[in-house]
């Protein structure tokens, strides 16, 4: 079989964009064409300023476009001239019909395979790299089938993404592994090949693992919902950690060095964001009910609920601490991406944590290096946020463009996201221009060397997973820590 020249994606998004550009810089003899229907988009990618920031990725970029890389609108040229097609496009969860609010929407990924199957001739790889349900992959094959011609020869393959954001080009470029899954006929295992010997050229063999197609989809939801699931489970223990005395950080370090367990992804916080975790489980969920499995459903609905049990206890924390009311009151509210190094707000726990100060009438000052003032308001305007009241945002929150500005006047500041700037910052000068007594929430765990000093310069210091005791005796709220004042109704989990 003639080696692939020609690769064509279709989506730039977050893993599209850098997952084909690492390919381009690493094989110069391909051409890759990364193709969008939002024209903005592609503009960005084909200027100085990128349409997602990532570290590396400008000068990966810079190395290859114009060379063997190129970003397009026009998706049916590229994949008319493509030999193998990546499909990247998004699979949010359904807000309407069937599934919602659990199963992925697969819409676009079933318009890219009718797409392809007008358009191509001649034989071509269609490769997945969208997250999908178990068996999406035999649904493109079966339009493909429908709707073949004499000239054309469609060869369906798996390979899931799993880069973080954040840390994407390096996890391109050494990846743990690369999963491909294709069908076990003559066809399909040439085609794995095909795909293999593009990944050989920067991934050591045995990191490319080959599955079949079923295995490969499965085994990125069963990733995602695994890493899930851990710092949910972390979470949890914060919860116990906060009511018993114990350190969560101690508690995971001493359970983490079994290497059975391992380190990472221990981390207590606010609770996870980003457009996979949330989504993928939810995916599962669905999946495992529609096999009539309600047990398994609702195990790893659990890993959902707990994540969003964390954000109301965090935000239930700060209003307990504050004398059980923040309304009118300033807070300072520091990083709204979902992670740091990320300018992605997608499902970020901010946006939670925002949600429930605004119910409560907080005046929140949202600072974050990266993300831009028109991405939070929108965030924080969508009808699940705001409910019936849109104005709520427009009377409640100012975006800043200065970390000292955002706390200047502040009756508390709230750390949601790990930037490394929030631990170089002058807390001195902060704390001479905030109300007292001063609050520092550090919902990440970010500013545990600097307690002692916090604490010297006047602060009431409370994080995750830890009471902070100042001279032995830790500090209590005024509510009961037992009131949940935002917890929803009890309900049942629907199965
Ligand atoms: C990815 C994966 O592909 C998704 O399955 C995974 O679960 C989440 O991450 P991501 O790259 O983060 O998606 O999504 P996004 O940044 O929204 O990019 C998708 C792109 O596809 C968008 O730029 C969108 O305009 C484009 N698109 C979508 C098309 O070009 N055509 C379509 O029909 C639909
Ligand atoms: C994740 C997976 O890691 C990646 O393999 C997959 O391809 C896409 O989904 P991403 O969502 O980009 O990647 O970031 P990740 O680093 O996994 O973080 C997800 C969320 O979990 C973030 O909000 C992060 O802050 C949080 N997190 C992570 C914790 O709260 N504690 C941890 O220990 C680790």
């Amino acid at each position: 079989m003639q080696p692939v020249r020609s690769i064509c994606c279709i989506g730039a998004g977050y893993v599209g964009g850098p997952s084909c550009s690492v390919i381009a810089h690493t094989c110069p003899e391909i051409s890759v064409t990364v193709v969008d229907v939002n024209g903005d988009r592609i503009r960005a990618w084909n200027s100085a300023q990128l349409p997602i920031f990532e570290p590396g990725l400008q000068e990966v970029v810079e190395s290859c476009r114009g060379r063997n890389l190129f970003f397009s609108t026009d998706i049916d040229g590229a994949i008319k001239k493509a030999d193998l097609i990546f499909i990247s496009v998004n699979t949010p969860t359904k807000t309407y019909g069937l599934g919602k609010g659990q199963a992925p929407d697969l819409k676009y990924i079933e318009a890219c395979a009718r797409r392809i199957a007008s358009l191509a001739t001649g034989y071509k790889i269609v490769v997945e790299k969208s997250t999908v349900p178990v068996r999406a992959a035999e649904s493109i094959k079966r339009i493909f089938d429908s709707n073949t011609k004499n000239d054309l020869h469609l060869e369906v393959l798996s390979n899931p993404e799993f880069l973080a954001e954040g840390t994407a080009i390096n996890d391109l470029k050494s990846p743990d592994r690369v999963l491909i899954g294709g069908e076990e006929t003559a066809k399909g295992k040439q085609a794995v090949e095909a795909l293999v010997r593009i990944y050989e050229r920067w991934v050591p063999r045995k990191k490319i693992i080959t599955t079949n197609t079923w295995s490969s989809e499965l085994s990125k939801l069963a990733a995602n919902a695994f890493l899930a699931q851990r710092i949910s489970s972390i979470n949890s223990i914060a919860a116990v950690c906060e009511a018993t005395g114990a350190d969560v950080e101690e508690v995971a370090h001493a359970i983490g060095t079994d290497s059975r367990i391992g380190s990472r992804f221990l981390k207590a916080s606010v609770g996870f964001g980003g457009s996979c975790f949330q989504k993928d489980v939810l995916n599962l969920v669905y999946l495992c009910e529609s096999l009539n499995l309600p047990e398994v459903a609702r195990y790893w609905q659990q890993v959902v609920e707990i994540n969003d049990y964390q954000r109301r206890r965090f935000a239930t924390r700060i209003i307990g601490c504050l004398f059980n009311t923040v309304t009118d009151k300033r807070i300072a509210l520091l990083g709204f991406a979902f992670k740091k190094d990320t300018g992605d707000t997608r499902e970020s726990s901010s946006i939670y944590i925002c949600k429930y100060l605004m119910e409560e009438g907080a005046k929140l000052h949202i600072f974050d290096p990266k993300v831009q003032k028109e991405q939070i308001i929108g965030d924080l305007s969508q009808s699940c946020i705001v409910g019936e009241e849109p104005d709520r945002v427009t009377k409640l929150v100012t975006v800043e463009k200065d970390v000292y500005e955002a706390c200047e006047g502040a009756h508390a500041i709230v750390i949601c996201t790990e930037w490394d700037v929030f631990k170089e910052l002058e807390y001195e000068r902060i704390y001479h221009g905030m109300l007292k007594p001063a609050f520092i929430f550090d919902g990440r765990r970010i500013l545990d060397s600097l307690h002692d000093k916090l604490q010297n310069i006047g602060f009431q210091v409370e994080t995750i997973g830890k009471r902070v005791v100042k001279n032995g005796i830790p500090y209590t709220p005024t509510s009961s820590s037992k009131a949940d004042p935002l917890a929803p109704p009890a309900k049942k989990v629907k199965l």
